[in-house]
């Protein structure tokens, strides 16, 4: 039974990974392992409208329209196509309807934080609301396994977005139900020293990313430290296993900084090469180094493919580590803006 119109809306987080994905075996396939922290306040909410189409004729090109924080937005739209011919064959009811497309973040636009992640999960959740209208007796386990499915398919890491708190994307053999298709939560026990953990995200540069990620990803194939590199992944990921059991805090912030400075020196060492760190991001690694070293707090950073730095902490340390953070860091960030997250459940239906 087709429904003629309805709507749902989405609010889905951003992640940081731990465990970095970049490079791909394959399309949309990771080339190794990746596990993250869902984050809890950067987020996106889309909504989607859809009403069938009445003339037959119609369905057979995907019919749309987007807005973005409340304008309408053609720039935008390629993207979005580019998606729906992906999950076409998995969403074959997608072209008998007219969708409307309304989506905003919750972070400031161009602040350099990827919304890929947050974005496509988003879209992917109310592609299977509809899916769902259609068939209204999928299960909650296949609605959230198909929604991670297809948000791979829109950005690899919105497959990380849909749960939470720790979501592993990637086959490992010693991840049990771990796939190359789409994000489980992590199946070990994670120590309480991990709740709320805190994220706070230091803005040091709010432009343009200037290699996008699936350039980055490409950069992958034909590396002379690939294979070494995903293994290494494989290896820390064996390694964290032993840390979210027994609260390690020093082993994890070993493993999750050599993980964010192993993805930039893949992009250094790439042909061509690039740096996407800034002096300032620098800056505020030293500096945490030297905090962390004088005070014994254990706060540690991460990096995306960019500039900005993620600064990881336990809920405990809060109020001393955001009184360094103001004190010491905001300094190096563009207009000393930043971000205070911490890790979260994953997408919810408003
Ligand atoms: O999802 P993509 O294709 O934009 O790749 C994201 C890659 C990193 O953010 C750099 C690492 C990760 O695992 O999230």
């Amino acid at each position: 039974q087709m429904p003629e119109t309805g709507s749902a809306t989405w609010q889905s987080p951003s992640n940081i990974a731990l465990v970095k994905y970049w490079g791909k075996k394959d399309h949309q396939i990771p080339a190794n392992p990746s596990l993250s922290f869902t984050l809890n306040s950067c987020k996106t909410t889309t909504s989607l409208e859809f009403q069938k189409k009445t003339d037959r004729k119609l369905s057979n090109t995907f019919d749309f329209e987007f807005y973005f924080e409340g304008k309408k937005k053609e720039d935008f739209k390629p993207k979005i196509e580019t998606f729906f011919k992906r999950i076409e064959e998995f969403c074959p009811y997608l072209k008998n309807y007219k969708l409307v497309i309304k989506s905003e973040n919750s972070f400031p636009h161009s602040s350099g934080i990827a919304s890929s992640a947050s974005g496509m999960s988003a879209l992917a959740l109310c592609v299977m609301s509809l899916e769902k209208e259609l068939n209204p007796d999928i299960s909650e386990k296949y609605f959230n396994k198909k929604a991670s499915f297809l948000a791979r398919l829109g950005s690899g890491s919105a497959c990380r977005s849909i749960e939470g708190p720790l979501i592993a994307w990637g086959t490992h053999k010693n991840i049990e139900g771990s796939s190359d298709l789409f994000g489980i939560k992590y199946p070990f026990v994670m120590h309480e020293v991990f709740n709320n953990y805190q994220d706070t995200i230091l803005l040091v540069d709010k432009g343009q990313k200037q290699v996008s990620s699936s350039v980055g990803h490409n950069l992958m194939y034909g590396h002379p430290f690939a294979d070494a590199r995903f293994e290494q992944a494989h290896t820390n990921l064996d390694k964290l296993q032993q840390v979210f059991e027994n609260g390690d805090l020093e082993n994890f912030i070993s493993i999750v900084e050599s993980e964010a400075l192993t993805l930039h020196s893949m992009m250094m060492s790439s042909n061509p090469y690039f740096i996407l760190m800034k002096p300032n991001t620098l800056e505020i690694i030293n500096k945490i180094w030297e905090y962390r070293e004088a005070s014994k707090v254990p706060v540690c950073f991460t990096l995306d493919a960019g500039a900005n730095v993620h600064v990881l902490y336990p809920n405990q340390y809060k109020e001393e580590v955001l009184e360094f953070i103001k004190n010491e860091l905001i300094r190096f960030c563009e207009h000393e803006q930043y971000l205070c997250d911490e890790i979260g459940k994953g997408a919810k239906k408003l």
